[in-house]
């Protein structure tokens, strides 16, 4: 890994293993892509790769050569008004509201060991200083003395740069940001697919796939929270590329709040990638001497297609963002009494279900919501974080202490950034409310949002949370987020301030997340937004899982698990068996189905194991105790996709998660709907060491007489077979028919 500065050719070359990035000073001084790929020799060569042509309709500064017109240039922090008619990276207006019209120059740079944290968000970090090297290229306007400085960190074992600016005013005029985004990347080839993952409430995430063609394409949340609409995450890839080959960028906002991320197709045959703080709406004002950070955008190459995209996200979120104790611990199987019980539940009830699930070999019991004030349902109480003491007689003190004596951990629900307009909060304090200069404000679920840019709120938030934390055995929190947002404003802001408010209100949930991460450094996080309405890399910094999805339907989840799976890790994604008919889409699948697909995440239950026939909890204790064997493998294990996607068959769906020293492994195939006499299918597998034998064993979740799988597969079979010829499935010519929709074989292989 090396970051070089080349003053013959003024350019400067950031390489590792895997990467080359070539930043070279452009004729106007401003810094500009040469070259992202593969590595390239470490040599001050490569400014000559950027292409200058004068066109016709082109523009170009007086005192430079026509050619160099800046509408084509590859620049790495564009702005308007210039030359330059795509998307810009930063946009500035004065007080009064005229556009500044940006020159911005090279002024200096720094080279150095390591990287610095972020003063207000989350971002990725480093262990030793040797896991990383960075750049911060400083620019300045002339005529109104801003500065804005680029950061580029290079980790030293991913194909992966973090980028981000941050914006200072050094003149004497007071300036509003109108948009700054944290990273532009001028591509000079126009082949790309853009892939991005989008859907609503209980289907997030989605895969989609397009060619990119002429014009603007963005995805992003203007709703205050990433959203379940579009995930702050994305990938261009070449028409061929696929999971085992081929080149993909991939790019990763590490923030919660409203982003956008856009593709312009320019028109010479260049892309333009740029994500960050969506500038829908945003302005902040930046005084003299004032500061002001992006947050960190992660960029990554590879020519090993998506797998291998997957897997150094996967390694760098899980262990270079997620922190705390909790981050390399297997995490606990849980129950969750949501999807059992919903609002109405005693204490006898959930002690009920926490013995029984004690009984399955569950490990943690989680009170979800109904639990405080008065709230029998979802029209009352938010903020008055208060055991309801006619369901809770004891308290939740009382109640962890019974369910820590059955021998489980105890977990809590909360939705602290909400207010209920029925509440003792909202009466108490109705200007905490977001919207509250406004006379009417929309509901969502009954709700109001907690404006989270005030410290006081912040403060009365940790208070209440931090007292029930103290008092009880309580070792898990979920921390949900159950509404978007409308009336963005702030009765603590004045009016030419109100644009600031969604940044600072997403800096104001960072800030409760790291205290109370780093004032209870014991209890796990799990967060959620009505499901994953706010699944990103921000909240991953603090609470290293997160409730993928409100559907837990095993087929659906497929489709959210597999979009989920190209950026975040399977430790990230929590994962539950429900009950059938699925409470979202009512279908029916069969137990072992509904565990395959939960297996590959943080595995818990939402059901009341009450409602189970003892052939059902059999089989959950064979579940709990399987999982518990394998949990490693597949919560931190390396993780490939096999067949499905949007590429692939829909009816049929394959990833596996293989041990880090490749001794273990684990293959799920899932067949959606049951086909007659099914033709064969080969499944190669990944990630295996070619020359060890391997002992296969499959467990069908709906076994047939003389079961084809277990004919073809099981025994010892040798890496480079599996890996080259694979597993072998669609047997049973007449018998598979027995089977049944939502059949599933999970393979597990030990060498
Ligand atoms: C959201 C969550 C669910 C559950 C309910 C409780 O929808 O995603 O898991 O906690 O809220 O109201």
């Amino acid at each position: 890994m090396a970051i070089q500065w080349y003053p013959e050719t003024q350019e400067f070359h950031l390489q590792n293993t895997s990467i080359s990035y070539v930043i070279s000073l452009l004729p106007d001084r401003s810094p500009g892509l040469a070259y992202f790929g593969r590595p390239l020799a470490l040599e001050g060569r490569y400014s000559r790769i950027v292409r200058f042509e004068d066109r016709a309709l082109s523009t170009h500064q007086s005192d430079l050569p026509a050619s160099f017109c800046l509408d084509y240039a590859p620049r790495e922090c564009p702005t308007y008004g210039r030359g330059d008619y795509r998307f810009p990276a930063l946009e500035l207006e004065t007080e009064a509201g005229s556009p500044v019209i940006l020159d911005l120059q090279y002024l200096e740079h720094r080279i150095y060991q390591g990287k610095p944290p972020l003063k207000k968000l989350p971002a990725t970090y480093i262990e030793s200083l040797d896991e990383a090297e960075s750049l911060t290229l400083t620019l300045e306007d002339g005529a109104s003395h801003l500065q804005v400085q680029l950061h580029y960190t290079l980790f030293k074992d991913h194909p992966i740069l973090a980028r981000r600016i941050t914006v200072h005013n050094e003149g004497g005029q007071v300036l509003r940001i109108r948009r700054a985004y944290s990273a532009v990347l001028d591509l000079d080839t126009s082949n790309w697919d853009f892939i991005y993952f989008s859907g609503a409430w209980a289907r997030e995430r989605h895969t989609n796939r397009n060619p990119i063609g002429p014009g603007l394409q963005s995805i992003g949340s203007n709703r205050g929270s990433s959203s379940a609409q579009h995930n702050p995450s994305a990938i261009l890839a070449r028409p061929e590329t696929t999971e085992t080959a081929g080149e993909a960028l991939g790019v990763l906002l590490v923030y919660s709040g409203n982003f956008s991320i856009d593709v312009e197709l320019g028109s010479h045959g260049d892309t333009r990638l740029g994500l960050g703080i969506n500038p829908f709406g945003f302005s902040w004002r930046l005084a003299p001497g004032e500061s002001f950070e992006t947050p960190e955008a992660l960029i990554a190459y590879t020519d090993r297609g998506f797998s291998d995209l997957s897997l150094h996200f996967h390694r760098l979120l899980g262990r270079r963002l997620a922190r705390g104790q909790w981050r390399d611990r297997e995490r606990p199987i849980l129950i969750n009494n949501w999807e059992a019980t919903y609002f109405h539940f005693d204490e006898q009830k959930l002690l009920d279900i926490a013995q029984s699930a004690k009984d399955l070999g569950i490990e943690l019991f989680v009170l979800d919501d109904g639990w405080f004030g008065q709230r029998n349902d979802d029209t009352s109480s938010l903020g008055d974080w208060e055991a309801n003491r006619e369901k809770l007689p004891h308290g939740i003190e009382g109640l962890a202490r019974r369910v820590a004596d059955l021998g489980l951990a105890f977990g809590l629900w909360f939705e602290p950034e909400m207010v209920s307009p029925n509440s003792r909060l909202y009466r108490e304090h109705p200007d905490w409310a977001v919207g509250s200069p406004l006379s009417k404000q929309t509901l969502g679920r009954n709700q109001l949002v907690l404006d989270m840019g005030r410290s006081e709120v912040v403060d009365y938030l940790f208070e209440s949370i931090s007292r029930l934390l103290s008092a009880a055995p309580i070792s898990y929190i979920k921390w949900d987020m159950n509404r978007q947002m409308t009336e963005p404003l702030s009765s603590a802001l004045p009016p030419d301030r109100q644009g600031e408010f969604f940044h600072r209100y997403i800096i104001g949930v960072y800030e409760l997340y790291r205290r109370l991460t780093e004032a209870f450094p014991q209890v796990l996080f799990e967060s959620c937004s009505a499901g994953g309405n706010r699944f990103d890399a921000g909240m991953l910094a603090f609470a290293p899982q997160a409730w993928t999805s409100d559907d837990s339907d095993a087929i659906e989840r497929l489709a959210i698990q597999w979009g989920t799976s190209y950026f975040y890790p399977p430790s990230s994604m929590g994962a539950h068996v429900s009950a059938v008919p699925n409470h979202q889409v009512g279908r029916i699948t069969p137990l072992w189905t509904r565990a395959g697909v939960a297996f590959f995440g943080a595995f818990g239950y939402e059901l009341d194991p009450g409602k189970l026939s003892e052939s059902e909890k059999v089989e959950i204790r064979a579940q709990v105790d399987f999982y518990k064997a394998w949990r490693r493998v597949f919560q931190f294990g390396d993780f490939y996709r096999l067949a499905g996607g949007p590429a692939g068959d829909a009816n049929f769906v394959a990833w596996m998660s293989v041990s880090e020293d490749q001794s273990r492994a684990v293959v799920l195939a899932v067949q959606t709907l049951a086909r007659p006499n099914p033709g064969f299918r080969r499944l190669p597998l990944r990630g295996l060491k070619a020359d060890l034998q391997y002992r296969v064993q499959v467990r069908p979740a709906v076994p047939v007489k003389d079961e084809a799988s277990v004919r073809y597969n099981e025994g010892l079979r040798r890496g480079d077979e599996l890996l080259q010829v694979g597993l072998l499935l669609g047997g049973d010519g007449w018998n598979g028919v027995s089977r049944g929709d939502f059949a599933s074989w999970l393979f597990t292989l030990e060498a």
